[in-house]
């Protein structure tokens, strides 16, 4: 029996607010790009819940769904094809009620895992965007990501919302250990949709390599149960190695801890997974842009002595500049801009946005650091270009490091 969990869509929380504006703020950019490149683009909510709250507040299908009629009625690129389908398991007759007036709309009632591989046979050549807002973690199976980044499409990208710290509340049960955390709302949103909780079992066991990828989560509880790390870090370590995993598939992982108080624990993860650099630098600047706007909604608009970045750490322009240099100083080939850059916030997470890394290149290109080619070369006056930044089809950028 599926356990509907009702409650979630009384009122929207703040933290799917969070969920839903990192989905909808990057959404817009990434229709308005993907278009471009004249395939047609494939939106497939996994669990799309009701479509809107009972509030009245939009809920993740009316979000995607009133962003796309936005983007073709503004686009300038001819006859654009987009098709949305919304899956869920239980809440397939409201989606069908509130989702009435939009075009090309295809809802599915079921299992996402037992639906997304036939939803996806007939979309070879197209750009494909999978949005994966689950409850809980038991239907994540890492196979499945794996699969999808080898299919024929034009392009693939993925945004998770990750429950690592259900997973990590599951791998202790199934290794026969309780955790303990000082945090007790954390887990207020953690429902699973199958109420049956993982035993000390090897079933259970099994199934949680098949969601993590691997058996690596076993080594962290190993660890968590000596004492040697706490609950927070054995998530944290957790989610660092998933994505990890993940990277084996993927060329760009971007791992965005969801807290909505500075200095508070993240509660969910949003994992976004793509194999183009432009789609990892699109995301960067979302995630910064989002994280800026809640810093300042806690603030109440008050001034911060210390800029903090995702992780709560503290961003110092000189720290980054000084990454910068130290990731530049490894490109001895010319290599593209935007590659490179997707490469820096691989190695060193969404720490800032993609403007202050274009902005120390240009620093160290004056200084003689590196040596920059651009595309057209010349402007239409016939002088030196000077741009420092990548756009589809009209200006390329490549740089090497000089010495
Ligand atoms: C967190 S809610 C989604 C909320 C939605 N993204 C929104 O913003 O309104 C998770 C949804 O997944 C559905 N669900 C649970 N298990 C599922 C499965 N295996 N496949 C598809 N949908 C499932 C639930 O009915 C629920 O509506």
């Amino acid at each position: 029996m599926s356990k509907k969990n009702d409650d979630f869509f009384k009122e929207k929380k703040p933290w799917s607010e969070v969920k839903d504006q990192l989905l909808g703020c990057y959404f817009k950019p990434y229709v308005q790009k993907i278009l471009y490149t004249r395939k047609p683009l494939e939106y497939i909510d996994c669990f799309a819940g009701k479509g809107k709250f009972d509030d009245g507040k939009p809920g993740s299908p009316l979000i995607a769904l009133d962003l796309i009629e936005e983007c073709l009625t503004t686009t300038k690129m001819a006859s654009p094809q987009i098709r949305t389908t919304f899956i869920d398991l239980n809440y397939a007759d409201d989606l069908r009620n509130n989702l009435q007036g939009y075009q090309d709309v295809n809802i599915v009632s079921g299992k996402y895992e037992d639906h997304i591989l036939r939803l996806l046979r007939g979309s070879r050549n197209r750009n494909v965007f999978l949005y994966i807002d689950p409850y809980g973690i038991k239907a994540l199976r890492c196979s499945l990501f794996d699969s999808f980044a080898i299919a024929p499409f034009n392009s693939i990208e993925l945004l998770i919302n990750l429950n690592s710290f259900g997973f990590i509340r599951e791998a202790c049960n199934a290794l026969g250990i309780q955790l303990q955390l000082d945090d007790p709302t954390l887990f207020d949103d953690l429902v699973e949709y199958d109420p049956t909780k993982l035993t000390a079992t090897d079933k259970s066991v099994q199934d949680l390599n098949e969601i993590a990828g691997g058996n690596y989560w076993q080594a962290i509880i190993k660890d968590y149960k000596a004492g040697r790390i706490n609950g927070y870090e054995a998530e944290e370590r957790f989610a660092e190695q998933y994505c990890r995993r993940l990277s084996q598939s993927y060329a760009y992982v971007l791992n965005m801890p969801l807290r909505i108080k500075p200095g508070q624990r993240p509660k969910y993860r949003m994992i976004h997974l793509t194999n183009h650099p432009d789609g990892c630098l699109l995301m960067v600047d979302n995630i910064c842009s989002r994280w800026e706007a809640w810093q300042d909604v806690q603030n109440g608009g008050q001034f911060t002595l210390f800029q903090e970045d995702v992780n709560n750490q503290s961003v110092d322009e000189d720290e980054i500049r000084r990454k910068v240099e130290d990731h530049y100083s490894q490109f001895s080939e010319y290599t593209s801009l935007n590659e490179s850059m997707a490469q820096f916030f691989m190695k060193y997470g969404p720490i800032c946005k993609t403007k202050d890394i274009r902005d120390a290149l240009k620093d160290l290109e004056g200084y003689g650091n590196l040596q920059v080619l651009r595309d057209p070369a010349v402007t239409g006056t016939g002088r030196p270009s000077k741009f420092m930044e990548e756009k589809t089809n009209k200006q390329k950028v490549s740089l090497r490091w000089a010495r």
